[in-house]
């Protein structure tokens, strides 16, 4: 298993690329959690349950990605700031496929 190369771009608008283990049973929510891009306590508030939309992300690279659960969807339209190409970072689980995946953190629910 090898790392794959994501672009993570942050509340401020500062990109990061990063290499996020695929064998490590990670979402993405923990790989920004992990290298500090969003201060704690403002991303993975509901621990990776589908249930605080704190993970938010929006897809800006054409990457196929696993589709949305019911749980997802359903935490999707209750959040703010929903576009199309969001989703919930903790819902993706890093895995290979992913390789050259670019996201933008949502801006924090206040
Ligand atoms: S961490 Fe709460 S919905 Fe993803």
């Amino acid at each position: 298993m090898t790392d794959i190369k994501i672009k993570i771009t942050d509340r401020d608008g500062v990109l990061h690329e990063i290499d996020a283990p695929t064998d490590m049973n990670m979402n993405l929510m923990e790989v920004v959690r992990s290298y500090e891009l969003a201060p704690e306590g403002t991303i993975g508030i509901c621990g990776g349950m589908a249930m605080c939309a704190s993970c938010q992300c929006y897809v800006l690279s054409d990457t196929e990605l696993p589709e949305m659960s019911d749980d997802e969807e359903a935490m999707l339209s209750e959040a703010f700031n929903v576009k199309d190409n969001s989703r919930l970072g903790c819902q993706l689980h890093i895995s290979e496929d992913m390789e050259g995946l670019e996201v933008a953190l949502a801006p924090e629910e206040l």
